[in-house]
């Protein structure tokens, strides 16, 4: 079924091909006259990093925006996540997914932790719940789950099992940014969760990232950490590395912030006409809003049912991509697949059927505020076109 389309699909190319690549993210920069103001204040004051005035308003501005109580900045997402592992004291081995982006299971290696992979839910893609124990061994100290795609994992049964055994959940939020659960910032869940900022998600500071301690404490020690380890003039109380933001990425975050809600409200929008155009395409899946969820809309991804498409993700992904459409295979390969990871007994795909199928499956679309409706409509034009094409030649 993951056969190449046949003929008619020149037909199609010469129809719909986009004189410039559609991506499937751009950030949306702010006016540069809009940077004027804050770069002045910066050169003026001379103080470019190193806990700089704008870094403690947007970490201000952030907690509020994020209804968490703290939270830490850092140079970038797997900066915060690695830091804040490293903080917790965590060892052994944690339970992950292999159904995310690299930096989920390297930031275990790098803190020499053996990443323990856990198959996945069919519906959210999240690490699969009623998996998770019997994978738990005496090594275990933590469950590292991912919110995928930014669609909340199920975060009170994650806590009943982090409770019944002892272990610490920290949660790679890094696609979250601006979820609520029933009201509550998602940050809020388990002992830590990092947000990235880098350019390709919803609040970007270009590269950039944050840590939500829900323990004071473990702010005051991953402030120390991203800093060399270095308290004061005279202390440095541990081994710490060098993750700070600097005060350009703080203004930039700043700037963004002050448009985030209408950026969620147009990918909301989008999205609306994704699902649209897409109910009743005989073999496309897609997932839709979960009760009680505020959703930020970080992703437009779909699931192609080959048997029922007529045609396999690979063979969609490879015409779209003629047609310049700049589509993603997010998450594959999985991360149990890496050669770094692959010889791990919980890496087998025995253990992990649903990963396997679902990855197999993925397609990540162009969904971004300025995006034009006419666009999308016109890709879901093609994805049903084809459909079409597909059933009339068999
Ligand atoms: C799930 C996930 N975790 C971690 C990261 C790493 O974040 P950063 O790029 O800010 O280091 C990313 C993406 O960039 C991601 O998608």
């Amino acid at each position: 079924m993951n056969s190449k389309f046949p003929v008619w699909q020149d037909k199609l190319v010469k129809k719909y091909k986009f004189d410039a690549p559609v991506f499937i993210t751009r950030p949306d920069l702010p006016v540069l006259s809009e940077l004027d103001g804050y770069l002045a204040k910066i050169w003026s004051s001379g103080w470019v990093t190193n806990n700089g005035a704008y870094h403690g308003i947007l970490e201000n501005e952030l907690a509020k925006y994020l209804k968490v109580k703290d939270i830490s900045l850092f140079c970038n997402g797997t900066l915060a996540l690695q830091i804040g592992i490293n903080a917790l004291g965590l060892k052994g081995e944690v339970i992950t997914t292999p159904f995310t982006f690299a930096a989920t299971p390297h930031v275990l290696y790098w803190n020499g932790i053996k990443p323990v992979f856990c198959d996945i839910e069919e519906d959210t893609y999240n690490i699969d719940v009623n998996k998770i124990e019997a994978l738990i061994t005496r090594e275990t100290t933590a469950i590292l789950p991912v919110h995928v795609f930014g669609v909340p994992c199920n975060v009170e049964k994650l806590a009943s099992i982090g409770r019944k055994h002892g272990l610490k959940i920290v949660y790679d939020a890094a696609h979250s940014f601006g979820v609520r659960v029933r009201g509550v910032g998602i940050g809020n869940f388990g002992d830590a969760a990092m947000f990235s900022f880098h350019a390709t998600k919803i609040f970007t500071t270009i590269e950039g990232g944050s840590l939500v301690c829900n323990e004071r404490a473990l702010k005051e020690k991953v402030d120390y950490l991203k800093n060399f380890g270095i308290k004061n003039e005279e202390e440095v109380v541990g081994p710490g590395t060098n993750a700070k933001m600097n005060e350009i990425q703080a203004a930039i975050g700043l700037i963004q912030l002050k448009k985030i809600d209408d950026e969620i409200k147009k990918r909301k929008a989008l999205t609306g006409i994704y699902r649209r155009e897409l109910t009743n395409v005989p073999g496309i899946i897609f997932s839709t809003d979960m009760d009680g969820v505020e959703h930020n809309y970080q992703y437009f991804v779909i699931r192609v049912v080959a048997k029922d498409y007529g045609a396999g993700r690979d063979a969609l992904f490879d015409l779209l991509r003629k047609m310049n459409i700049i589509v993603r295979k997010y998450f594959y390969p999985l991360c149990s697949h890496y050669p770094c990871y692959s010889s791990l007994p919980s890496a087998s795909p025995a253990n992990l059927p649903v990963a396997e199928r679902i990855s197999g499956a993925v397609l990540s679309f162009p969904l971004y505020g300025r995006l034009p409706e006419s666009t999308v409509k016109t890709i879901c034009a093609i994805i049903k076109d084809i459909c079409h094409e597909n059933k009339k030649t068999g």
